[in-house]
C-alpha cells in the first residue's frame, strides 16, 4: 500500500468509526425511550396483558422480587380493574417479571471512606 492510500484509509475510518457509535447510541436510546420490554421467555404474556390500560414503559422502569411483583398485580385487580389471571398465567408472568425486573440491590453508590473525602472548610478541626 502507498503512503498515499495509507492516508485515505486511515481517514475514512476516522470519520467513519463515531459514525458507527452515534447510530448504535441511538438505537439503544430510542429503544429505551419506547420502554420496550425485554423479549426474554414470557415477554408476549406480559405484552398481550399488562399493556392494556398503560404503556410497557410503566413496566420497565419498576423492579422488585416476586413478591414486590406478586403485590403491584394484587394492587391493580383491588383496585385498578385487573382480572383475574388465573395461578398459571399469574406465575409466568411473575416468572418474567421477576428474572428481567428483579430486585435491584442498591440504587446509590455507597458514601466514600473518610479518608477519601476532601477536607470540609466548614469545619474546624479538619
Ligand atoms: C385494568 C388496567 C390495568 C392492567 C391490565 C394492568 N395495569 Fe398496571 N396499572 C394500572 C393503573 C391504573 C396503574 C397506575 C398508573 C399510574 O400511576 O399512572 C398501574 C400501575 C402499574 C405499575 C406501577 C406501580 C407503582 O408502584 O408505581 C406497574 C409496575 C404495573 N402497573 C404493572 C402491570 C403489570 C405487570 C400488568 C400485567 C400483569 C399490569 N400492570 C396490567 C392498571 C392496569
Amino acid at each position: 500500500m502507498t503512503n498515499r492510500m495509507k492516508l485515505i484509509w486511515l481517514t475514512l475510518i476516522t470519520l467513519a468509526l463515531p459514525m458507527l457509535f452515534t447510530t448504535a447510541g441511538s438505537a439503544a436510546q430510542d429503544s429505551a425511550a419506547a420502554g420496550e420490554l425485554i423479549q426474554a421467555e414470557g415477554w408476549q404474556l406480559v405484552r398481550d396483558n399488562c399493556t392494556e390500560c398503560h404503556s410497557s414503559q410503566i413496566i420497565v422502569q419498576n423492579s422488585g422480587n416476586r413478591e414486590v411483583w406478586r403485590s403491584r398485580i394484587e394492587w391493580m385487580q383491588s383496585s385498578q380493574g385487573l382480572g383475574e389471571l388465573g395461578p398459571e398465567l399469574e406465575g409466568s408472568i411473575l416468572d418474567y417479571l421477576t428474572s428481567n425486573y428483579g430486585q435491584k440491590t442498591a440504587s446509590r453508590r455507597q458514601a466514600l471512606p473518610v479518608h477519601l473525602m476532601p477536607s470540609n472548610p466548614n469545619l474546624q478541626a479538619n
